[in-house]
């Protein structure tokens, strides 16, 4: 096992993700290639749902943050597993609409939706809404009134709880583009104005702390503020919040040195503190919601490269370079995360040579990896980053008119194209 239990090395010295020889799958669809286990992510989906159902009653199910991975057989995988759905633009909305996603689970977010984001998911019946702010508000009590309808809302807060993270996904402090904050006493106003507004239906308030959060106790400390806030809105307005929303952000193993979560535990730990302090507080338990990405999808993926030019710097670094980079994985050159790489083809050889994975795009800044240990590889090998199934296909781009790479599912023991490669011809489709 390398990091997670369907990464392995086989007898041929390749590496395997679940069980099929990634050698051979670098052949068949070529490099680069986003490669994700199937089983992997309906065992995290079914985990999640388990968990909650345990501590949460039976009508809990998490949503899959789907910024995290999104094309249309994703929504399809989801919608088999009985999970629900965030979405943050109309393009997700539309996609998952495309794989018939039953749209009564969809929870749209954003924080600045524009009309015809707001009147695409009214048409699209989005079962709710989390607001963001007292602008979007207002514009959807309207369209929701021009069609008669009264929309289930849930209102963004911004709790201020630092979740110890990389400061750009950093969410739930006050100085934040999203959400109302407690502190400031904004959010108590939006909660009274969207409880006043006739065509809608306040079902609960929604908070995001951040996002590869190692342990439970920031998730506690948000409940808490939430919760608290949940008791000041039923005194000060007689008004029961019914659904509290507590974000996603579980974080996931990347590198050896980071340590195994379990979810299961951590979500145990953050309910037994929830029916706690709802108890001290004399509140009712709302529904409790999660919404996790990164934690359902990272680990099923891989992405395989061909690498390129090797190049030794006399007293300075090694570069490896592949055919891929910051188009397809752009998380180094945005937060410094770290990555496990390694030659696919030579995974039983020590990794003893230093070096930084560089991409093909002109930008210094275009790596992978800085001054990691990898087998010292030779020009046609293939080199594979591991837990690029979060962030990366769905933040890529065509920096340089570089394609994106195509999305290879595989399930018992099976592959199958489920994003095709992006042509030559496709980067011009829309240039006129
Ligand atoms: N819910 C909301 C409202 C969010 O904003 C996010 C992530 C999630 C759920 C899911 O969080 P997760 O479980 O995936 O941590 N591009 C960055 C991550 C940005 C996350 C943004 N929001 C990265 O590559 O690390």
């Amino acid at each position: 096992m390398i990091l997670h239990n369907h990464l392995d090395i086989n007898n041929l010295g390749h590496l395997t993700i679940g069980g099929i020889d990634a050698v051979d799958l670098a052949k068949e669809y070529g490099t680069p290639a986003y490669i994700l286990d199937e089983d992997v992510i309906r065992q995290n989906c079914r985990l999640y749902h388990k968990t909650l159902t345990r501590h949460f009653g039976a009508a809990a199910f998490p949503l899959f943050a789907s910024k995290a991975l999104c094309f249309t057989e994703i929504y399809r995988i989801a919608a088999e597993e009985k999970i629900g759905i965030d979405c943050v633009s109309a393009g997700e909305l539309y996609t998952a609409r495309r794989a018939n996603f039953p749209m009564e689970r969809v929870y749209f977010h954003g924080n600045n939706k524009t009309d015809e984001d707001i009147k695409l998911a009214l048409d699209f019946k989005v079962g709710c809404f989390v607001v963001d702010n007292e602008d979007e508000l207002v514009a959807l009590d309207n369209s929701a009134r021009t069609r008669g309808i009264r929309q289930k809302i849930l209102l963004r807060i911004t709790p201020d709880v630092d979740p110890h993270t990389h400061q750009k996904i950093a969410t739930g402090k006050i100085d934040s583009k999203f959400g109302t904050a407690i502190a400031t006493g904004q959010a108590l106003q939006i909660v009274k104005k969207a409880i006043d507004l006739p065509n809608i239906d306040l079902a609960g308030i929604h908070a995001h702390i951040g996002s590869q959060i190692f342990d439970e106790s920031p998730f506690i400390t948000a409940a808490e503020v939430m919760l608290d806030f949940i008791a000041e809105i039923h005194q000060k307005l007689s008004y029961t919040i019914r659904e509290l929303n507590l974000g996603g952000g579980f974080a996931v193993r990347y590198i050896e040195s980071d340590p195994v979560v379990d979810i299961e535990k951590n979500i145990a730990a953050i309910a037994s503190s929830i029916d706690r302090i709802c108890a001290e507080r004399g509140i009712a338990k709302p529904k409790i919601m999660f919404e996790p990405g990164r934690s359902l999808v990272a680990a099923a993926g891989i992405t395989l490269y061909t690498v390129g030019a090797v190049k030794e710097i006399t007293g300075f670094k090694n570069y490896i370079s592949v055919d891929g980079g910051m188009t397809d994985n752009p998380r180094y050159a945005l937060y410094q995360s770290k990555y496990t790489a390694l030659i696919a083809n030579r995974g039983s050889q020590p990794k003893d040579y230093t070096a930084t994975i560089a991409g093909r795009c002109c930008e210094s800044g275009d790596l992978i990896a800085e001054d990691i240990l990898i087998q010292k590889p030779q020009r046609g090998d293939i080199l594979a980053v591991l837990v690029t199934g979060a962030y990366n296909y769905s933040m890529a781009s065509n920096y340089n008119r570089i394609p994106r790479p195509p999305i290879v599912m595989l399930k018992d023991g099976k592959s199958r194209i489920v994003v095709k490669r992006e042509s030559l011809e496709d980067l011009v489709r829309l240039d006129v």
